[in-house]
């Protein structure tokens, strides 16, 4: 990537994380606030396809607010993209998801993801995931300013 791109996409996050507090000032709801985030990061991110949260309930992922075409409701922890992300508590970049073992495809269109973990006080809320119909879409910038942007949401919401 030029070093003209990389700026203006770290301009682009830094412009979301101020516009995301905005969004949350004086809003605690944790649904009201992710399917807030979702809708923010789908339609300012671009070359999106999806893009969304899971939620921990017991030894699974659940669909939470998302943007895009209908998805998977359950997800095991430990399998696909999220229920890795969410085992290992780490945030993962998939450049080509047909490479992935175990992904789980949800839409045909999406050929790279990448995965955040939403961890607050040691507990695994959830994870957020985007995918987008480019191969390598995601780069260690997205993962830093996502994972930015996960903690404000985590931060200035409720837990469920
Ligand atoms: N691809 C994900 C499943 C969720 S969808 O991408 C919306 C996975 O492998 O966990």
């Amino acid at each position: 990537m030029t070093d003209q791109k990389a700026d203006s996409k770290l301009q682009l996050y830094a412009q979301l994380q101020s516009q995301l507090r905005s969004l949350f000032e004086g809003e605690h709801d944790f649904i009201a606030n992710a399917a807030n985030l979702s809708s923010l990061i789908y339609h300012s991110l671009p070359d999106l396809n999806w893009a969304g949260f899971y939620l921990t309930k017991g030894d699974e992922l659940v669909l939470g607010p998302f943007q895009g075409k209908p998805a998977c409701v359950r997800i095991p922890i430990g399998q696909g993209v999220c229920g890795t992300a969410a085992e290992q508590r780490q945030t993962i970049l998939v450049d080509n998801v047909h490479d992935f073992p175990g992904h789980i495809a949800c839409d045909s269109a999406s050929n790279s993801e990448v995965v955040v973990p939403l961890i607050k006080h040691e507990r695994l809320l959830g994870v957020l995931d985007l995918d987008s119909p480019s191969f390598a879409r995601f780069d260690d910038d997205d993962a830093r300013g996502l994972n930015q942007m996960a903690e404000i949401f985590i931060e200035m919401s409720e837990e469920v």
